[in-house]
């Protein structure tokens, strides 16, 4: 497993400390990545230290914290606060995750905070989605028919053809596994990632869609698919417990069997 937590403008400094209040019961140090377009002094790190028995239980509890009650000024995404938006997806000691269902016991000591590694920084811990999302519109991630609607009834799949899209559509697309993915990293550009990989592969694996040929077309090339190396890293980070990788050799093997065929 690879390990990281700097974003590409580096090169940190220490920022401001902000202790707890002196009648604070049980104290967490919280050190967060601090970048702005409107400041001199980037990036930083500023630290915090809360008191757990005045927050809830999760990670995103002590960012809201400090938030609310410290510096309005830090910028982060979230929505749900359910695992299902996606968007509060962060680098937390090291690893990818989603804010919202990480506990804060699940960390001894400080706690880091950076935003996802590898991407352009827009504010503190909003990293830029951009290029992410163009890649997912690339592989056009919706049903694509050839023949004519039924005239009674929806484009049905028994249980079983909807069976085989279990693992793939619980994905929320909140880029953790490509912004921990090597690969990615060093070819974001060309390489698709496994994220987007994954969602190739759920169109692919759907009873009801009718252009798996031209889907394969457009993946067989060096880069979109072939620059995975199955390190794993995107396995081991997924927050909602998915296996792009696995979704990635499967894409490998259909391309194989259609070479063969
Ligand atoms: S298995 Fe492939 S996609 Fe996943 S981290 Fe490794 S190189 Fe990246
Ligand atoms: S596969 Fe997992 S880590 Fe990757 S985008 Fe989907 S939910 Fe996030
Ligand atoms: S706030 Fe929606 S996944 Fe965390």
């Amino acid at each position: 497993m690879v390990e990281f937590s700097l974003p590409k403008n580096s090169v940190v400094k220490k920022g401001q400390h902000f202790p707890a209040a002196t009648d604070a019961t049980r104290l967490k140090r919280v050190e967060v990545y601090r970048w702005s377009p409107d400041d001199d002094d980037n990036p930083r790190i500023d630290s915090y230290e809360l008191d757990l028995d005045q927050c809830g239980e999760m990670v995103l509890d002590l960012i809201l914290k400090i938030k609310d009650e410290i510096d309005s000024s830090l910028a982060f995404r979230r929505s749900c606060r359910e695992g299902v938006c996606g968007s509060c997806a962060m680098n937390v000691n090291g690893k990818n995750t989603l804010v919202c269902i990480k506990a804060i016991s699940e960390y001894k000591g400080t706690i880091k905070i950076f935003p996802l590694p590898h991407m352009e920084v827009v504010k503190d811990l909003v990293a830029d989605m951009t290029h992410f999302y163009a890649q997912y519109a690339s592989i056009k991630p919706w049903l694509e028919t050839k023949t004519a609607t039924p005239a009674d009834h929806e484009r049905l799949q028994s249980i079983d053809e909807r069976r085989q899209l279990d693992g793939l559509y619980e994905c929320v697309l909140c880029a953790c596994c490509s912004t921990s993915c090597p690969s990615y990293w060093w070819n974001s550009e060309r390489y698709l990632g496994p994220a987007v990989l994954l969602q190739a592969y759920r169109w692919l694996n759907d009873s009801r869609d009718e252009s798996t040929g031209e889907r394969l077309d457009e993946l067989e090339d060096p880069f979109k698919l072939f620059r995975c190396h199955t390190i794993m890293n995107c396995t081991d980070t997924c927050p909602k417990g998915l296996n792009p990788a696995q979704a990635i050799g499967e894409i490998k093997k259909m391309l194989l069997i259609r070479q063969e065929g």
